[in-house]
This record gives structure tokens, sequence and C-alpha cells, in this order.
């Protein structure tokens, strides 16, 4: 049987100050982890799905043609910590290659990791299988029971891409410090590309990623007792090329008044909520932030049309 240790939440009321200073700030924004509700988790799944959402399935094949090298520059009989692990899909994927000794998937919750893991420890019955629930982007201490040896942390998506690149750099030390002094970090990277090849991964034909986005609203009904009108709102997604990230906003498609408990805000016609950004690195810039994050040793992949890249380091 697997094991699960939640460490902490954030409570109902420190979430509900954070949304409303996002909602009262000049420029309104809602944070991109409260896309995340069960819905938006579907929603997402459904996004990596899509024909222009390349970022998934450009990976993939990166794992899928590099695994001989992947497992020679990570090695093979590490505690594996999957940062973010989801469905635990994508490491799983890399066990035959990774021969872990330990598998510790984290995310902010244990409950979302529970079928997942006991799936996988099904098909894996002697290798020892930990879940841990921590808000990652905050702290890295892991609990004592994590499995001793060496440490490969698993950091797969491209989801460094929603923080911005202080935080990133702030992020990665942690993980680097996380390592110990012989560990490394496997992480995936999107590439900066054409704007209209990005600009359609985040504004698709179907209309999936305006439904990931626009759902955002009702999650902050839910949390705040909200009465965002979701009709009242549309998805706007447009590439920044100064910052080199995609953004993601809703924009009032009239004026509204928007009440929720404790609170009030008039939008007029036109007026945006920022509810994401996704930056988009060079190769020689990714590579640069895991230096100054504090690896060395870097080996890295790319598909044949430099779209994305999974990067494997050292702790320097
Ligand atoms: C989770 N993250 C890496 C996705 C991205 O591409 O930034 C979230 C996403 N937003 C819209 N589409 C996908």
């Amino acid at each position: 049987m697997a094991r699960f240790i939640q460490i902490a939440v954030q409570d109902a009321a420190a979430i509900r100050d954070e949304l409303t200073a996002g909602l009262s700030a000049p420029t309104a924004a809602i944070a991109p982890k409260h896309f995340y509700d069960l819905l938006g988790s579907k929603l997402f799944e459904a996004i990596c799905e899509l024909p222009e959402y390349y970022p998934t399935r450009t990976e993939a094949a990166i794992f899928a043609d590099q695994q001989a090298a992947i497992g020679q520059a990570a090695g093979s009989g590490r505690v594996l910590i999957d940062l973010g692990a989801g469905n635990c899909e994508k490491a799983a994927s890399l066990f035959p290659v990774l021969q872990p000794s330990a598998y510790v998937p984290v995310d902010i919750s244990t409950s979302f990791l529970q079928q997942a893991v006991e799936r996988l420890q099904a098909q894996y019955p002697a290798m020892p299988m930990l879940g841990v629930g921590i808000d990652f982007s905050t702290t890295l201490e892991l609990p004592p029971e994590v499995p001793s040896g060496r440490r490969l942390f698993f950091y797969p998506g491209s989801s460094i891409g929603n923080f911005t690149p202080q935080e990133a750099v702030a992020f990665l030390r942690r993980v680097c410090h996380a390592c110990g002094s012989d560990g490394s970090l496997l992480i995936g990277v999107d590439l900066v590309k054409d704007p209209a090849t990005l600009q359609q991964a985040y504004d698709d034909a179907l209309g999936v990623t305006a439904c990931f986005n626009l759902n955002v609203l009702n999650n902050v009904n839910a949390l705040l007792h909200a009465d965002f009108r979701l009709s009242g709102w549309r998805h706007q997604a447009l590439f920044n090329a100064v910052d080199s990230r995609i953004e993601m906003h809703l924009e009032a498609r009239e004026d509204q008044r928007v009440g929720w408990d404790g609170g009030a805000r008039r939008f007029e016609r036109g007026q945006r909520i920022h509810t994401e950004n996704s930056y988009k690195y060079s190769r020689a810039a990714f590579l640069a932030l895991l230096q100054e994050a504090g690896f060395a040793g870097i080996e890295a992949w790319t598909d044949p049309q430099q779209w994305f890249m999974v990067c494997h380091a050292r702790v320097g």
C-alpha cells in the first residue's frame, strides 16, 4: 500500500484574502493555481490533447527519443520526486528508463494523487511510494518519511513557465537545496517560437482553453461567494514579446458590477483580469537560469523544431 502525508493546506480565509486582494488591485488578477478545481483539471487534460497545444506531445517525444541519454544522465536507483505529479503518468512512463528506488509524487493535495498512486503501486508492488501533499511552490521542506537515497527531482510540462523568471530562480534554488549534495533535476521547458504558433496553442479553435480560462470564475464564485456571470467575459491570449510570455486575460464584454463576500467592484467593458503568464525561454536564457539557481553539469535535449527542451542538471 502506498503511503500519503498531507503537510499543510492554505486555509479558506487565506485563500479568500488573496483572491480579494487580486480582484481589488488596479489591474485585477486571479492566480493561475485557481484554474485547477475538478473541472479545470479535466479541461487542462483536454488542452493537452489539442492539436494546437504542442508542449505535451513534444515533451513526450523528447522523452521517448532521448530515453537512453536521459537514463544515462540521470542514472538509475534514484528517489524520484515528482513535483506536481497530477495523474503520475509522465513519471510512470520513465520508470523503465530511470528504475527509481522509490517514487515520491508531490502535489498540493494528496487526495488528487491517491487513485493514480494506488494504481501505480499495484503495477510496481516492490517500489516504495509516498504521496506528499504540500504547496511546493512556496516550500520544499519534505517530510522525514521520504526514503533516503540520491534524489532526482522531476518537473515536466513547462510548469516552470508559470513563474516569473525571478520566482523561477527562487524556486529552482529551493529545488537545488532539496537535492542535497548529490541530487539532480530533470525539467521540461517551453522554448520561444513564432508568435502565431504560441498564440494558437493558447487560443485553440475548439475553445477549450477559453473554457479553461473562464472556468476560473466558477471557482472564484465558489471560493469567494462571488457573482461573476461567465457570459459577461471573454478569453484573451496574447504573446508579450518584450517579456517573452503568453498572457491570458479575461476581458469584460460589458460594464458590470461583481460582488463577493465582503466586497464588490465595477468593471468597465474591455477591462481585463489577468489570469496567467506562461514564459517562453531561449535555450541560453533557461540554461543561465539553472546556473543562477546553483545547478551545473547541465545536459539538454530538444525536438527537431526546437520547440521544447528537456534538461538534466546536477547540483553545482
Ligand atoms: C500548466 N502550464 C504549464 C500550462 C501552460 O502552458 O502554461 C497551463 C496552460 N494554460 C493554458 N493552457 C495551458
